[in-house]
C-alpha cells in the first residue's frame, strides 16, 4: 500500500505555495494527522521555513549530503547504485522533512534525458524517473505517514515533471492576476500530457521489481491567494482576473470545456479564497512558527491575537476540505 502524495503547484511564482504547504503540514500534524512533508523545490525555502540557519549549515556541509534530498539521488545520480533512505528532519512527533537542496537543479538534465530512453525499455531510465515516488515512498514508510505533502517550484520542468507523476493529487494556488491566469492554460495540458506520456511509458518498464508512480496527479482544486495583490490598484482589476478563473479551469485542467460556475465563489473546483495575513506573515517567518500558533510573546498582541485564532480556522477548513477530496481521514 503506497502513502498519498499531494502536490502544490502552479508554474506561477510567488502565488504563496509553499506557505500553503508549511502551513497544512503543521496543521494536519496538530490534528493528529502523520505527515511528511518534502522540499523538492531546488529554491529550499520550505525547508528555510522550518529550520534554522545553524541546522542547515550543518546539513549542507556534511560530505554527500545525506540528510537531504540530494543525498538520497546521488548513489544513482552518480551511477553508483540506486536511490538511498532519506534520512527524515523530525520537526515533532508526528511531523518530518524531506530536506531540499539547491544542488537538487543539477538532477534536471538526468531526467531530461531519461524521459525518451524510457521508451526504449531502458531499466535506469525508469530508476531515474520513479526515483522521486520511491524516496517519498520509503520516506513515508518509516515515518509511518498518512500523507506526503511536496512543495514545488514554478516551472514546467523535468523535476517537476518526475515530481508530478509522483503525486496522487494536485492543488492548485493561484494569485488574482493575469499570470496566474496564464500559469493555468500552460499547466493544465502540462499535467495532461505528462500523464499519458508516464501510461504510455509504464507499459515499458524491464524491471518487474521496481516499484513505479500511478501518475494519476488527479487534480482536487484550486485556493486563490491574495497576498499579491496590489493595493495601489482599484479592486475591479484583480476582481477581473478572479472571475475568469472557474472557467479557465474546467477547461484547461478539467478539460471539460462549456458551462463553468460563475463566480469562484459558487465553483466546487474552490477550495477558499486565503486571506492576506499581512504582518501576521513575517511575524510567523521570524518565529519559526505557522500563523495559528503565535503567542503574544512572539510579538501577536491585540489585534493579532484574534487574527491568529483566524487563521487557524481557515487553515482547519482547507486541510479538512483537502482531506475529503483526497479521501485522507479527516483531520
Ligand atoms: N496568505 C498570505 N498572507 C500574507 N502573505 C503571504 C500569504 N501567502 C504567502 N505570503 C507571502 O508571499 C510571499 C510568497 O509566498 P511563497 O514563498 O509561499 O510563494 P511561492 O508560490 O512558494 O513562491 P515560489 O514560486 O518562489 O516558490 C512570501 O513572502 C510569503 O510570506
Ligand atoms: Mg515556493
Amino acid at each position: 500500500m503506497s502513502t498519498p502524495v499531494i502536490a502544490f503547484f502552479n508554474n506561477k511564482g510567488s502565488v504563496g505555495k509553499t506557505s500553503l504547504v508549511y502551513h497544512l503540514s503543521w496543521m494536519y500534524a496538530d490534528r493528529g494527522l502523520r505527515v511528511l512533508t518534502a522540499d523538492l523545490d531546488p529554491q529550499g525555502n520550505l525547508t528555510s521555513a522550518f529550520l534554522d540557519d545553524d541546522r542547515l549549515d550543518t546539513l549542507f556541509t556534511r560530505e554527500r549530503r545525506p540528510e537531504t534530498i540530494f543525498g538520497c539521488l546521488q548513489p544513482l545520480k552518480r551511477g553508483i547504485g540506486d536511490v538511498a533512505l532519506p534520512k527524515l528532519e523530525q520537526i515533532n512527533d508526528r511531523l518530518a522533512l524531506i530536506v531540499g537542496d539547491m544542488a537538487l537543479s543539477t538532477f534536471e538534465d538526468q531526467l531530461s534525458e531519461a524521459w525518451p530512453k524510457c521508451m526504449d525499455r531502458d531499466e535506469r531510465a525508469f530508476r531515474v524517473t520513479s526515483a522521486f515516488w520511491r524516496i517519498l515512498q520509503d520516506g513515508a514508510q518509516d515515518h509511518q505517514a498518512d500523507m506526503v505533502l511536496i512543495d514545488l517550484g514554478p516551472n514546467l520542468g523535468a523535476i517537476n515533471r518526475a515530481a508530478l507523476i509522483a503525486c496522487n493529487f494536485v492543488v492548485i494556488p493561484l494569485g488574482p492576476d493575469l499570470f496566474s491566469l496564464q500559469g493555468l492554460r500552460n499547466l493544465g495540458p502540462a499535467l495532461r500530457t505528462w500523464r499519458g506520456e508516464w501510461q504510455e511509458r509504464m507499459q515499458k518498464n524491464p524491471a518487474a521489481d521496481l516499484s513505479l508512480p500511478p501518475g494519476s496527479i488527479q487534480p482536487v482544486g484550486y485556493l486563490v491567494l491574495r497576498h499579491s495583490i496590489r493595493l495601489d490598484r482599484p479592486v475591479a482589476a484583480f476582481n477581473r482576473w478572479i472571475a475568469r478563473i472557474p472557467e479557465v479551469y474546467q477547461e484547461c485542467v478539467l478539460d471539460h470545456p462549456g458551462e463553468a460556475a460563475s463566480s469562484v465563489e459558487t465553483d466546487p473546483n474552490c477550495i477558499t479564497r486565503l486571506k492576506d495575513y499581512r504582518s501576521l506573515m513575517p511575524l510567523a517567518q521570524e518565529a519559526r512558527k505557522p500563523m495559528f500558533f503565535l503567542k503574544p510573546a512572539d510579538g501577536a498582541l491585540g489585534a493579532h491575537g484574534n487574527a491568529v485564532k483566524s487563521a487557524y480556522s481557515d487553515f482547519l477548513t482547507v486541510a479538512r476540505t483537502i482531506a475529503e477530496r483526497t479521501h485522507i481521514k479527516t483531520p
